[in-house]
């Protein structure tokens, strides 16, 4: 099916991604299904797209009227069958679960026309794995969003092993006209490109907590006045949601008994302190309390951090281990050096690209300062790639 063909859309699950994809659609001039299994979760939903539009208007960017005619572009259901069964693309957005997404998918495949497209807005699940849970995988693709959707420009996209060219080209075409910057990879693995950046920078830092090494604040310091990111891995934490490290962790776990090819190479894995946040209940902002205090629970409020703070961490190590995920995901192609860079910036807000980071330090101090983890901390993820080594020994930059 061509973008032209596509009339309305399907998106399944109302939260925090699903409801800004739904407003894009319907901004960009499609009829929206929006289905929950939560009536709380759609009127929720149908409320924050609202408030946004009425922002709009507010700005003289849209008008009081089209604000109307997006809203009656939304039809909101709890019914997967009415939200499905005329869709010509569908977009799922439920819980980060195998067995869940698996079980939508199989049941969203059962319900949709032949030619319907199933995205999922997965963090981390190949698509190979949820197009098996149907009878076409052909028409299957990871499609990845950031958050907030109705801001973030990058759309990741990965097609799994089955995944047809026609439907891969609907879905780029498809990421432009709502307004996207889409990017594709090349391989499906567990974690597309920025998810697995994204966990290993969070986990990285908790890991040094562990270690008694630095305390939050100073490593937050680190990472923002020394290499220049907008903020520290446990400010970002406490922002996302710490617990989002469980589904991620479990789903690693299952693939690596299952599927172990899709969770090769450094994978950052959670240290315990962070499962015993998840079990306190301190998941960040959320809860009122993660690695610094909220004012109550699911109250905003920027963490104040000194700079003065940055000297007592030295983030070398840090970046290096970054450096080490990208390096194995471009040695086995799974994207480019250009397009990594311009996802780490686009869609996790990196100053830089991870490989203009890695030639600052140099990929020789990089390899020097992983091999002296792995003889200090023993984890696998220190292993130096062997494209680091390679470059490493022959003097080479990532950007000559
Ligand atoms: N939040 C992010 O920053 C972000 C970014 C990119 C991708 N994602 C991914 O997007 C997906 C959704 O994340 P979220 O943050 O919007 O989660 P969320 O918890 O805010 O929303 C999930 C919604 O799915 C609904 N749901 C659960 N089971 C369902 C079912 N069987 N049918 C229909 N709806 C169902 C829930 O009621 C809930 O409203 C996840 O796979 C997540 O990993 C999240």
């Amino acid at each position: 099916m061509s973008v032209e063909e596509i009339k309305k859309i399907a998106q399944i699950g109302a939260g925090v991604m699903g409801h800004g994809i739904a407003q894009v659609a319907a901004m960009t001039g499609y009829d929206v299904a929006l289905m929950d299994i939560s009536k709380d979760a759609l009127d929720r939903a149908m409320k924050l797209i609202t408030v946004s539009l009425s922002k709009l208007v507010k700005k003289n960017k849209l008008t009081e009227e089209q604000k109307e005619a997006v809203l009656g572009k939304i039809k909101p259901t709890l019914d997967l069958k009415e939200a499905v069964q005329d869709a010509d693309y569908v977009i799922e957005a439920v819980f980060e679960s195998l067995d869940l997404k698996k079980q939508v998918f199989k049941e969203m495949d059962e319900i949709a026309p032949e030619h319907t497209i199933l995205a999922s807005n997965t963090s981390t699940i190949p698509a190979t794995i949820l197009g098996d849970a149907t009878n076409r995988p052909d028409k299957v693709i990871d499609m990845h969003w950031f958050n907030p959707a109705q801001l973030m420009k990058l759309i990741e996209i990965m097609p799994g092993e089955k995944t047809s060219e026609e439907t891969l080209k609907t879905t780029v075409e498809l990421s432009k006209k709502l307004g996207k910057v889409p990017i594709v990879l090349k391989k499906d693995v567990w974690g597309y490109v920025t998810s697995r950046m994204a966990i290993s920078f969070l986990y990285e830092g908790a890991w040094d907590l562990q270690r008694g090494m630095a305390e939050p604040k100073e490593i937050d310091a680190a990472v923002r006045y020394k290499l220049g990111f907008p903020m520290g891995p446990f400010e970002l934490a406490d922002l996302t949601g710490i617990d989002i490290g469980r589904e991620m962790d479990e789903i690693v776990e299952e693939l690596s008994k299952t599927h172990p090819a899709y969770v090769e190479g450094p994978v950052v894995r959670g240290p315990p302190i962070v499962k015993e946040y998840i079990e306190k209940g301190w998941h960040g902002m959320k809860s009122g309390k993660g690695f610094y205090e909220y004012p109550g629970p699911g109250v905003y409020k920027r963490v104040e951090i000194p700079e003065e703070l940055k000297e007592k961490y030295d983030p070398t190590r840090f970046i290096s281990t970054l450096v080490n995920v990208a390096a194995y995901l471009l040695r086995m192609e799974v994207s480019t050096r250009d397009d990594i860079d311009t996802m780490m910036k686009l869609g996790l807000g990196y100053p830089k690209g991870i490989f203009q980071f890695a030639d600052e330090i140099g990929v020789g101090k990089v390899v020097e300062t992983l091999k002296d983890a792995k003889e200090r901390y023993g984890q696998n993820w220190y292993e130096p790639d062997p494209l680091l080594v390679e470059m490493a020994g022959a003097g080479k930059k990532f950007y000559e």
